[in-house]
């Protein structure tokens, strides 16, 4: 998986993407990631690329000239690419979301910065547009690093057999199960009695019902949507809850 990311701020990816999986992805030749500086692309001499929004208002928009020049670019380097813009108006990512970025050929990531882009932008180049959550970030970067990141351990080979992304939170659609490690007894709490068991099939039911309860008390809206037996609707049932899926 090939990503060309543009931005106005290179320097900002330097740690997230020189370490841990990121780094391990691109060592073992399974992501490749190209930084782009968008002002580059630009011909002035002041090397311009804001503007003042048509009919006033306050803050500054990216001009579409260096945008789209480096775009077009970067699209000859990463043939195929599905382009993704960084921006709270978009697509909300989710698990689901990073799935099927992950099967793409290439992503290239336009991260938008100051009041936003001029929309012909949008119109002309822009495949999907995409939000990390209901908030506003002081531009796309970390927003970018996010998406790099959900999507690279989703690529096969990048996590290690036993790091599988399969037993993650939201891989089913449900959230993960509580973990515990040596000692038996910490603090006074010991680890529940299934984990200590050696019966392989009543640790499977322990944490389903663990992943199903927390689920319930934390994130309801997610059991609509997952994957559910009837032994789950029942367990559920025994917790009072009954709007699933
Ligand atoms: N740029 C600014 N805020 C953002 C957000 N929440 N998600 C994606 N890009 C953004």
């Amino acid at each position: 998986m090939r990503f060309d990311i543009l931005t106005l701020f290179p320097d900002m990816f330097g740690g997230p993407f020189d370490e841990s999986i990121i780094r391990r992805g691109q060592d073992k030749g399974l992501i490749q990631i190209a930084l782009h500086q968008i002002r580059d692309y630009t011909v002035d001499r002041h090397r311009t690329v804001d503007d003042a929004p048509y009919g006033g208002g306050a803050g500054m928009l990216m001009k579409p000239e260096p945008l789209s020049a480096a775009i077009e670019s970067v699209k000859k380097l990463n043939t195929d690419a599905t382009v993704l813009l960084t921006t709270p108006q978009g697509r909300p990512l989710t698990q689901k979301l990073a799935q099927e970025l992950s099967l793409k050929p290439g992503l290239i990531i336009i991260c938008g910065r100051y009041e936003g882009i001029d929309e012909r932008i949008h119109q002309h180049y822009v495949d999907q547009e995409i939000s990390i959550g209901d908030y506003v970030l002081s531009g796309g970067e970390l927003a970018a690093m996010v998406l790099v990141d959900s999507v690279t351990r989703l690529v096969p080979g990048v996590l290690g057999s036993d790091e599988s992304a399969q037993t993650d939170s939201f891989g089913d659609g449900l959230l993960e199960y509580p973990q515990y490690t040596r000692p038996p007894e910490f603090n006074g709490l010991p680890v529940p009695a299934p984990l200590l068991s050696g019966n392989h099939a009543e640790i499977i039911r322990w944490r389903r019902e663990q992943s199903l309860k927390r689920t319930a008390e934390r994130r309801p809206d997610l059991l609509t949507q997952a994957v559910l037996s009837d032994k789950d609707r029942l367990f559920l049932k025994s917790l009072g809850v009954s709007n699933v899926s």
